[in-house]
């Protein structure tokens, strides 16, 4: 069993805490040795000179409540961010050579993965749009008190001497939602009315506790660059690469009227509660429609341990291999489809763990109202997506399953279909189909544009603890 270094790795790779608001900052570097510098207190374990960067190894609070230290810190840095840190040239050696999305940057890599039109590179925010955020911290807290007073003590380290600059800041926070007793407080939905964040991959040798799940333990180079990985020589020098990972930090728009005024649109074709389980493959509290078709109620329930217990299609070809319980277009049935066969499947009847994803997101913009007017607040939701390869995992996702209509060779589905919830639709040309059990005929929807758009997107290193150390300490005369 592969020995994960918990104590080196950054936290938000393996681990999620259950923090309900976080705020990321967008840098740029100023001065090269004072940014340098800065990363070092980051990393210097003490606690009383600031913040520290969190790695895995810390436990949540066994209560299930906030941290005990009332906060998480999380730093990526952009390939022009390392050459901003002036890396390239204080280490010759160093080589991302099976890392080339990393190193030709998000925005160069957009338009391949369907970011074009109002997802373009030049409607993202500023510092995104050309690659000149070189680093991408996250800070991680239990409220927005404790989120603000961390944040002031980074900004005061990060801003002095000309370090950094701040290019942008962007904050999530877990809706608010009030219950049956009229009590408001934190949710887990995310907009559009559906519960993020129920399925996580399993790691192998991960900090687990992982609920139950029909899927293959995930090999953890899939997420942690480990030297033994098969399919990628791990960022030279080691002390920078090993330990480390790579995520994709995304600002996804959503529009929340256009989606739920479109499932009202369609009310005399399908029930629009039984369109929106359709497009995601889970109905709105959060039963996948995989175990429960017909209702969101099934007698009896379900643990919320088991929302994650199934397969599409099983080894031996039973199940649901025309999606005629979970469409083969639906959201969660695109980005893993488990156990089908499926164009990238490395292993026949395995799992399709290669093209894997770690998600670590928060809604931002507050809840949507149903029953109050149509409103101009911007809703989406900010987060990373964590992975080794990007070009194999997430870019993968979204090329060939998201934005494809042919990955799955032994189902036909329309040509023009894509991803409904995140593809890039257009709606004289979308297309979203519903198989019918018993040879009824398939319900087809169509005329929806996109209901998601693109603010942001950066390719981050997430440099190990160690790593974070070695830049740091590059250019810096050791005492003699
Ligand atoms: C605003 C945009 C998005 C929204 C609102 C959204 C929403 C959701 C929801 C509600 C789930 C179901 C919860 C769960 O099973 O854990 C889910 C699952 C998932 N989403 Fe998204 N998502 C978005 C964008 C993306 C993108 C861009 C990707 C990747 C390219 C992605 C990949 C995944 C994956 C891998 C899962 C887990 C599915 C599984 O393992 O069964 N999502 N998403």
């Amino acid at each position: 069993m592969t020995t994960l270094d918990l104590d080196d790795i950054q936290g938000i790779v393996l681990r999620r805490y259950p923090m309900p608001v976080a705020r990321n900052l967008l840098l740029s570097v100023g001065d090269p040795r004072a940014a340098r510098a800065a990363l070092a207190r980051l990393v210097s374990g003490d606690e009383s000179d600031t913040l520290q960067v969190s790695s895995a190894m810390a436990t949540p609070d066994p209560r299930g409540g906030p941290s005990r230290l009332g906060y998480r810190l999380y730093v990526g840095i952009t390939w022009s961010g390392l050459t901003a840190l002036e890396v390239p040239e204080l280490v010759p050696e160093l080589s991302f050579r099976s890392f080339r999305a990393f190193v030709e940057g998000a925005p160069q890599r957009a338009q391949m993965l369907g970011d074009e039109g109002g997802s373009a590179p030049s409607n993202w925010i500023e510092g995104f749009q050309n690659d000149r955020g070189h680093v991408l911290v996250t800070l991680y807290a239990p409220n927005r008190d404790l989120l603000e007073q961390h944040s002031r003590a980074l900004g005061q380290l990060l801003l002095a001497d000309d370090a950094f600059v701040e290019l942008w800041r962007g904050d999530g926070e877990a809706l608010i939602e009030m219950d049956e007793n009229g009590v408001s407080g934190y949710v887990r939905k995310a907009h559009f009315g559906y519960t993020d964040a129920i399925t996580e991959p399993t790691v192998r040798g991960g900090p687990g506790p992982y609920p139950p799940e029909t899927q293959e333990p995930c090999d953890p180079w899939l997420f942690v660059l480990m030297e033994e990985a098969p399919n990628y020589y791990i960022p030279d020098p080691h002390e920078l690469g090993r330990n480390g990972s790579f995520a994709v930090f995304r600002v996804e728009e959503q529009d929340v009227v256009g989606f739920e005024t479109f499932l009202q649109s369609k009310k005399d074709l399908i029930d629009p509660e039984l369109l929106a389980a359709k497009l995601m493959g889970r109905w709105r509290n959060d039963v996948p429609l995989e175990l429960s078709p017909d209702t969101d109620s099934p007698p009896g329930g379900f643990n919320s341990g088991d929302l994650d217990n199934f397969e599409y299609v099983n080894a031996d070809g039973s199940g649901d291999p025309w999606g005629e319980r979970t469409p083969i277009g639906s959201h969660i049935r695109r980005v893993n489809p488990r156990g089908q066969p499926i164009k990238g499947q490395s292993i026949p009847g395995g799992s399709n763990n290669d093209h894997r994803l770690i998600r670590r997101a928060l809604p931002y913009g507050l809840t949507y109202l149903p029953d109050e007017p149509p409103d101009d607040i911007k809703r989406g939701l900010i987060g990373h997506f964590i992975n080794t390869s990007i070009e194999n995992q997430f870019e993968f996702v979204l090329r060939e399953w998201i934005n494809s209509s042919d990955a799955v060779g032994s189902v036909r589905i329309d040509r023009n279909a894509k991803g409904p919830m995140i593809g890039a639709n257009e709606p004289d040309s979308s297309i979203f189909e519903i198989p019918q059990p018993d040879g009824a005929p398939t319900i087809r929807v169509t005329g929806f544009g996109s209901f998601t758009h693109t603010r942001a997107t950066a390719y981050c290193f997430m440099p190990s603890l160690t790593a974070l150390r070695y830049i740091a300490g590059l250019g810096v005369e050791s005492p003699r």
